[in-house]
Formats: C-alpha cells, sequence, structure tokens
C-alpha cells in the first residue's frame, strides 16, 4: 500500500475527492493532509475523513528539513499538491523526485506561473477570449506550474460563463480526473 501525502492550501475539494477515491482502493491511501494555512478548510475536512493533519509555517517547509523528515519519517511514498501555493523546496523535490504532482486549473503553458492561482486564472482566460480552458496535472519542479504534463482534459468556455461558472466547471473535471491519475502514476512507482 503507498503512502500519499496531499499539500493544500484553502478549500481542500480536491483533497477530499481524493482521500475518498483511496479509501476503496488497496493499492494506496491518503496518510497526511500538510497546509501552510491555519484557517484552510481542508483541516477540517481532514477531521472528518480521519486523515492525520499537520500545518506548518515557512521556516519549517523551506527554511529547515523540518517537513522533509516528517515525510520520511512517515515513509511517504508520493505527494500531491491540490490548491497548495507555495513552491515546493529543493530538500523535497531531491527527496521526491518525480514523485510530486500538482493539478492546475488551465490548460498549462497557458495561465501558469507565479501569480496565476485561484479566480485570477479564470478571469485571465474569460478576459482573453479563449473558447477553451481545462485542467493540467503535472509533475512539479522548482517552478510555479512548470513540470512535465502528465495529463490535460479541457472544457469548453461560454460567452456567458463567469469565473465562478468557469471554476464550478474546471473543479468537476479536477474531481473527476485528479484521483484516476494519481493511481496512474503511483501504480507505477
Ligand atoms: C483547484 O482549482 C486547483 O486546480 C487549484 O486550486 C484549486 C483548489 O481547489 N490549484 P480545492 O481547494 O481543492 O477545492
Amino acid at each position: 500500500m503507498k503512502k500519499i501525502a496531499i499539500f493544500a492550501s484553502g478549500n481542500g475539494s480536491n483533497a477530499e475527492h481524493i482521500s475518498r477515491y483511496f479509501f476503496q482502493k488497496d493499492s494506496a491511501e491518503v496518510h497526511l493532509i500538510l497546509t501552510n494555512n491555519p484557517n484552510a478548510g481542508v483541516l477540517a475536512r481532514a477531521e472528518d475523513l480521519n486523515i492525520s493533519a499537520v500545518v506548518f509555517n515557512r521556516e519549517e517547509f523551506s527554511g529547515s528539513d523540518k517537513i522533509n523528515d516528517l515525510l520520511l519519517a512517515a515513509e511517504i511514498d508520493f505527494i500531491v499538491l491540490a490548491g497548495f501555493l507555495w513552491l515546493v523546496p529543493l530538500n523535497i523535490l531531491r527527496a521526491f523526485r518525480n514523485k510530486i504532482v500538482n493539478i492546475h486549473p488551465a490548460l498549462l503553458p497557458k495561465y501558469g506561473g507565479k501569480g496565476m492561482y485561484g479566480s485570477r486564472v479564470h478571469e485571465a482566460v474569460i478576459a482573453s477570449g479563449d473558447s477553451k480552458s481545462g485542467i493540467t496535472i503535472h509533475y512539479v519542479n522548482e517552478k510555479y506550474d512548470d513540470g512535465q504534463i502528465i495529463f490535460q482534459a479541457e472544457v469548453a468556455v461560454k460567452p456567458t460563463d463567469t469565473a465562478d461558472r468557469l471554476a464550478a466547471k474546471i473543479h468537476e473535471l479536477e474531481h473527476a480526473y485528479f484521483p484516476v491519475v494519481i493511481e496512474e502514476v503511483v501504480e507505477k512507482l
């Protein structure tokens, strides 16, 4: 049974979908949920799911080995970023090479990079007049939204779509595909 750790900074709907998906699987389980945000909705979800949660600050995450050591001590096999807003530091990237994936709510390489998160992404897509958006699941490296792409799925952007409406459609795609893609990648470890 592979052990997955999920990092999330906010609401955590993806973290919950992924956790529940693996409740029914023998291949892997979500062992730990970690957040930089003590007020993140993901913490209440972790409690409901009965999954251990860890809150950390910047020093613990990227100024020391504290979180890396915690991941190694917990024998984590794979890391998922699901709405996590900080860059992953080199010590964790080295310890988990090709074992960290992120989801981005647009079709990378468009609409990615520093500052492109949350509703800003959907507002930029709508302002551009693009007729489609989607999700991108990719490996994580030392830059924002830059690692090798594993999977993309598209959704039409309608002229009547607001950023909120587009975000809701994207969330549906994320919930449908992210757990399955994680399973496929973890199976190959
Ligand atoms: C998702 O849209 C994800 O693509 C982005 O942040 C959002 C997180 O949503 N990186 P949630 O916290 O999982 O509900």
